[in-house]
């Protein structure tokens, strides 16, 4: 996958890159990525930075009721057109503004690492506050990163998440170009 400064105003041409880079294993990917955020039916799981939206359909078709944003207008179209059953929105994940608690699960993919640690620090902050008790957020990187990418190091990602106050912190290799960080609320259920 190419991430160029204009790389979102051209959907089609990301997603035909975004599927091709995986050579066939995106679909095993991405289904790990949801075991791991411990994804069930009914879930609300917010997908911030969705893109054409393949994480956020894939989340809706396991039965979860998954919303997925992002700050492109052209990525979110893009994602209503492959996806028409799946719901998407145009939205900052550091500024998206919803009740408290409104979902269960955050998950991003190949957000972070293409944010300042400024706005990394932000978007954790913002997804802790959407977060109910028993929260989750597991974040993907590609490892090593693009060329373009401002996060030199998937640390970003963990950084951000225990400055939020995030707990549980880990990070793992699911495949060889690819780790995810994930992460709880440190609320239980019963708090
Ligand atoms: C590399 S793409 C990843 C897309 C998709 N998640 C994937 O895995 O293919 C990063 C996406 O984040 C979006 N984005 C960048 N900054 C954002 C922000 N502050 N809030 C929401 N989306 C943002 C971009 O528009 C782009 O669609």
């Amino acid at each position: 996958m190419i991430v160029t400064p204009d790389y979102t105003r051209h959907p089609k041409a990301y997603e035909i890159l975004s599927s091709a880079a995986f050579v066939g294993r995106r679909r095993r990917l991405f289904t790990e990525v949801l075991r791991i955020a411990d994804i069930r039916p009914d879930d609300r799981v917010l997908d911030l930075g969705c893109g054409t939206g393949y994480l956020t359909a894939l989340a809706a078709s396991a039965g979860a009721r998954a919303l997925g944003i992002d700050a492109s207008e052209p990525m979110i179209a893009e994602a209503r057109r492959l996806h028409p059953a799946a719901r998407f929105r145009v939205e900052r994940a550091e500024s998206f503004v919803a009740p408290a608690g409104s979902f269960d699960v955050v998950v991003s993919s190949l957000l972070f690492q293409t944010l300042t640690a400024d706005l990394s620090d932000a978007v954790a902050a913002n997804a802790l506050q959407l977060l109910g008790p028993g929260g989750r957020i597991v974040i993907v990187a590609l490892h090593p990163p693009l060329p373009g990418h401002l996060a030199a190091s998937p640390d970003q990602a963990a950084y951000a998440l225990a400055l939020a106050e995030f707990t549980r912190i880990h990070t793992r290799r699911i495949d060889p170009l690819v780790i995810c960080t994930s992460a709880r609320t440190g609320r239980d259920e019963a708090a």
